[in-house]
């Protein structure tokens, strides 16, 4: 097991009717908000006015700024941090999706810094300061509610980057399991591929094997997200497996998955940024596709005994690759696609995929080249 540092201060305050819990809590960082949300799915579940009215009654004045993508992209980001100056706003609420989180946590290092916000997902400028933020997560997948990273992408660029500094943690997260009901069966499946996603990355990489707590916490962890997400795909009004999705996806990003680990990286996660960054693909959806492959590379390379342990402790498999065939079966039996053609991706794209994706695997000083990457696309034709 090796050395570690953990320490997240992120409040979260988690359950059923905790929303206007909200109010007195920003009031306690400022009078004025930026309100960050997307499409209006905020509206139709009856968040959006959930927030406004707490806010109000808190004293809290809001400038709205809506309509961020999922998928966030830089010139909406940019628009945020003006309003922000504009507006003389002195803190950030957002409320959605890992989407909307993500952009906010953005304008709020932003606002505070004297060039381009796009310095941070460059390697420009590092994230000293951000305005305090406030989250209403309505989508359990990106942990982003608990965690000291985004990510944006720059739509010119066809970059999708991330940025992390100790200044993004949220204030205080609200998690209410309730404001979930709402979410499309493929943003149940996207949620849950992503979580897993998250929960894979440190165990499969990580250069020290004997963490057994760490390994303890990833299996629960995985498990509780599998069996949360059938119940939920059975009946969507399954208040406690809403619950559980939503405390296990948060868990699996804010760093506790991974204490002890060592030398671990993210490969299903750079090459998914340029899947969504080429086709515009939900982030869940291109990792379904992309660790299927992944995983088969890992065999030839690594050997059988992680995939082995990981299959047995959560999905019951007999062998690696029978952990492989659940992994697929999982994502298959929640509706994500599992090939780049199912996404409608054609497999010449590859070496351009390739060639985009070695961007982030330089910025994240990554060992992955562009030949293993095509090797892995081939995979996942
Ligand atoms: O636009 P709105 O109206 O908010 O609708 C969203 C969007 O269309 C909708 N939605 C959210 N909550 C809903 C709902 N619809 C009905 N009812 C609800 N309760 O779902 C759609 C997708 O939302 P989005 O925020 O894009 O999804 P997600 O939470 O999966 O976030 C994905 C983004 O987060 C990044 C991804 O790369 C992607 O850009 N990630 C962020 C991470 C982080 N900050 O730590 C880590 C992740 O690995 C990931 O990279
Ligand atoms: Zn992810």
């Amino acid at each position: 097991m090796q050395n570690f540092s953990f320490h997240n201060p992120t409040r979260i305050i988690f359950g059923k009717g905790t929303l206007p819990k909200l109010g007195a809590e920003a009031a306690k960082a400022g009078k004025k908000a930026l309100l960050v949300y997307g499409g209006g799915s905020i509206k139709k579940n009856g968040v959006y006015d959930a927030v406004l009215l707490s806010l109000k009654k808190s004293g809290v004045a809001v400038i709205e700024h809506p309509g961020v993508k999922p998928n966030p992209v830089l010139s909406h980001t940019r628009e945020g941090v003006r309003k922000v100056l504009q507006n003389d706003c002195d803190l950030i609420v957002a409320a959605g999706g890992g989407s909307v989180i993500d952009e906010a946590k953005a304008i709020a290092a932003g606002a505070r810094h004297s060039g381009d916000v796009w310095d941070f997902f460059c390697g420009k400028a590092a994230i000293k300061d951000a305005l305090p933020l406030f989250t209403v997560l309505t989508l359990p997948a990106t942990g982003s509610e608990m965690n000291a990273g985004c990510v944006v992408t720059n739509e010119k660029a066809a970059e999708k980057f991330s940025a992390h500094g100790a200044a993004l943690f949220p204030r205080v997260s609200i998690l209410d399991p309730e404001t979930t009901m709402s979410l499309p069966r493929a943003q149940v499946a996207n949620g849950a591929v992503d979580s897993l996603a998250h929960l894979i990355e440190s165990y499969f990489t990580t250069s020290d094997r004997d963490v057994q707590v760490t390994d303890e916490v990833v299996h629960a962890l995985a498990r509780s997200v599998v069996e949360a997400t059938g119940r939920i795909l059975k009946d969507p009004a399954d208040y406690n497996a809403r619950a559980s999705m939503m405390w296990s996806a948060t868990l699996a990003l804010n760093g506790l998955a991974s204490c002890g680990y060592g030398g671990t990286s993210f490969p299903n996660h750079v090459i998914e940024h340029s899947l969504s960054a080429l086709y515009d693909i939900a982030h869940g959806a291109g990792l379904a596709i992309v660790m299927p492959a992944w995983f088969k590379r890992h065999l030839e390379t690594a050997g059988p005994e992680r995939l082995a342990k990981f299959g047995a402790a959560v999905f019951g498999a007999k062998s690696a690759e029978g952990a492989i065939t659940a992994f697929e079966e999982f994502f298959r039996k929640a509706g994500a696609p599992v090939r780049l053609s199912e996404a409608g991706i054609p497999a010449a794209d590859i070496p351009r995929i390739a060639d985009n994706a070695m961007g982030l695997i330089t910025l994240w000083g990554m060992k992955l080249t562009k030949s293993e990457v095509e090797e892995i696309l081939q995979k996942a034709k």
